[in-house]
């Protein structure tokens, strides 16, 4: 939708690991949002900043949630804002997950990246979850996801679940999997499509460019594919892995 849409904030919390929630209400947003949807949230500062993506975490009854980490300017505004205070955005945009594929689903976030494949997890038939964060005090969303599906966590420090990275606990039931799903940094990205690629697994993954317009018009999102350069925010931000190309 590149039309502004209002969205009160209706509930808002500050989560253990430090991100911000909020819950939107707007009907229309709700009812349109597709798994690896996002919205394109204007920064009313007065600073002319440009509009900041996030993803859509879940969509249902008139209701649209989002979780945000606070990382710079406009992530603090956007923190700052109260129950009661109403957002500007353009949503849902860009091309979500795939949900057709079929067979035995591996979803695998990484950090920020498992608020967009919650809504996922709940839309497909009993995928397995592989979810890693830097720490303990890091780990967010382990039992909405453990409701969905067998849900293993990795630390990267040990102090959690496993020790390690997430794709590598996925790898080792690979046999079990036909799709992965997954959203996370770039090296996490980078490591599911060599595992992908070693295993012969199709595997979607969303990328995460910085953004001006979120809708085609400005090239600042581009990312490298096999066909050439393509917009995150309109192409993407999910992608089959055999189609990028990372550096
Ligand atoms: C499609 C999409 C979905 C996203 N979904 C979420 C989400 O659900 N939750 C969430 O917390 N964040 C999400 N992000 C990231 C979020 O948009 C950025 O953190 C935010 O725009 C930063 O704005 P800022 O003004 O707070 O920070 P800035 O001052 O703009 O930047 C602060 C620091 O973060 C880095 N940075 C900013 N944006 C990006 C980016 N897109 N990729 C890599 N590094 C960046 C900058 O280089 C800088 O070092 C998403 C990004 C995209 C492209
Ligand atoms: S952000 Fe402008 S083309 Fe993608």
């Amino acid at each position: 939708m590149r039309e502004d849409l209002k969205c009160v904030i209706s509930e808002r919390r500050t989560l253990p690991s430090g991100q911000v929630e909020f819950i939107l209400d707007n009907p229309r947003l709700a009812k349109e949002a597709e798994p690896g949807q996002f919205v394109h949230i204007a920064v009313e500062n007065g600073k002319n900043l440009l509009r900041r993506p996030i993803s859509i975490c879940d969509a249902a009854d008139g209701k649209t949630r989002i979780i945000f980490e606070i990382k710079g300017e406009g992530t603090k505004w956007l923190a700052g804002r109260s129950v009661g205070d109403t957002l500007t955005l353009m949503g849902p945009l860009g091309r979500g997950f795939d949900l057709d594929i079929g067979g035995s689903a591996f979803i695998i976030g990484g950090g920020i990246g498992v608020f967009p494949l919650y809504m996922l997890a709940k839309k497909l038939k009993n995928p397995k979850i592989f979810l890693g964060f830097r720490n303990k005090d890091m780990v967010v969303m382990e039992d909405e996801f453990a409701a969905l599906g067998k849900t293993l966590v990795a630390t990267d420090d040990g102090s959690y679940g496993e020790k390690g990275f997430a794709i590598d606990l996925a790898e080792k039931e690979i046999s079990d999997c036909d799709i992965i799903y997954a959203c996370g940094p770039k090296p996490m990205l980078k490591a599911v499509k060599a595992v992908a690629e070693r295993h012969g697994v199709r595997a979607q993954i969303s990328m995460e460019e910085r953004m001006g317009c979120g809708i085609g018009a400005c090239l600042v999102c581009v990312c490298k594919t096999t066909t050439g350069n393509r917009q995150v925010c309109l192409q993407g931000p999910v992608f089959d892995a055999k189609e990028i190309i990372f550096d």
